[in-house]
């Protein structure tokens, strides 16, 4: 049967370890020009409602590295965007490709395409979850501490599609989560009861990120205005002032913590210049393990 990612609980606590060890060996691989082609002949398509430059070029140059080929595909320039039916564009792309990346706004668009295609689908990003970005990030963080629990994870900003698969990993992995969020802009309700039915993580959600950032060991934000909000802009930005991540908030967390954004980044507003570009931020490994992490999701579901 044909296996999907939309979402972190998609797998296992064992296959998402098991995910991060292949992406250390393929890491690994790719740095000493081994050639690793086991999915030569497969095509990946990119389906992308929305703007990318991490999602899209490191699928690309994933898929290539693994002997693979991609076709970018957006809306403007398919029958997509003339209105022909998810379920239908679902089942002809199925019959062409053996797996598909899909970004978009709604996530129940990504589901029914999930619903009634026969390859395998990945989310690259909704409005709800952006669940390879925060695999990623996980894997970022073995990488740096060599390990996930016992860890004290906070999250300072808005209660996004990062924030809320944050909260699927914590449900997953049980490390420690704590989202320092303005009222009403919190978490999503399905995501939240979605965890609690799934049990195992220990999520708080508190609305000073002093709490938050606590003795945490990473610290994580993002920006404060999603894909698709552009028009809350404004507001958005003096709702959220007292949410950035500056050399104030850093100095509560552990000595050793690191600072975390999935990017693009906003510098001035979520976060500072100076803590972005500190020693303590991870931002670019985060990005370029995108490719590494990604790689492996790849093999594993069109493999
Ligand atoms: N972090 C992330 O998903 O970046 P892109 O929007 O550039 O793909
Ligand atoms: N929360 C951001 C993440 C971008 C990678 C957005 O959805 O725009």
């Amino acid at each position: 049967m044909k296996r999907d990612l939309l979402s972190i609980l998609d797998l296992t606590r064992e296959e998402i370890y098991a995910l991060f060890g292949r992406a250390r060996a393929l890491k690994d691989l790719q740095k000493r020009r081994v050639p690793h082609q086991r999915l030569t002949g497969r095509t990946l398509g990119l389906l992308f409602d929305k703007s990318s430059t991490r999602t899209r070029v490191s699928f690309e140059v994933g898929v290539y590295q693994l002997g693979g080929h991609s076709i970018f595909l957006s809306p403007k320039d398919t029958q997509i965007g003339r209105g022909e039916p998810v379920r239908d564009t679902a089942r002809v792309l199925s019959r062409y490709l053996d797996g598909v990346v899909i970004r978009t706004f709604s996530h129940d668009l990504l589901e029914e395409f999930a619903h009634y295609a026969s390859i395998p689908v990945i989310n690259g990003l909704t409005d709800l979850l952006h669940p390879c970005q925060v695999l990623t990030d996980l894997f970022t963080i073995t990488e740096r501490k060599g390990r996930i629990e016992g860890l004290r994870i906070a999250w300072i900003g808005d209660g996004n599609n990062m924030a809320n698969s944050w909260i699927l990993a914590s449900s997953r992995l049980g490390f420690e989560l704590v989202l320092a969020c303005p009222p009403g802009y919190g978490p999503h309700r399905k995501v939240l009861d979605l965890a609690g039915r799934e049990g195992g993580g220990k999520v708080k959600i508190v609305e000073d990120p002093r709490e938050a950032a606590e003795g945490a060991d990473v610290i994580n934000t993002d920006v404060w205005a999603s894909m698709g909000q552009e028009e809350e802009y404004d507001a958005r930005r003096k709702i959220f002032a007292p949410y950035q991540v500056d050399a104030g908030i850093l100095s509560m967390a552990a000595d050793d913590a690191v600072v975390m954004h999935c990017l693009p980044a906003h510098r001035g507003e979520e976060i500072t210049e100076e803590v972005l570009e500190g020693p303590q931020s991870v931002v670019f490994e985060q990005a370029e393990n995108r490719l590494h992490l990604q790689k492996a999701i790849l093999e594993k579901l069109m493999g």
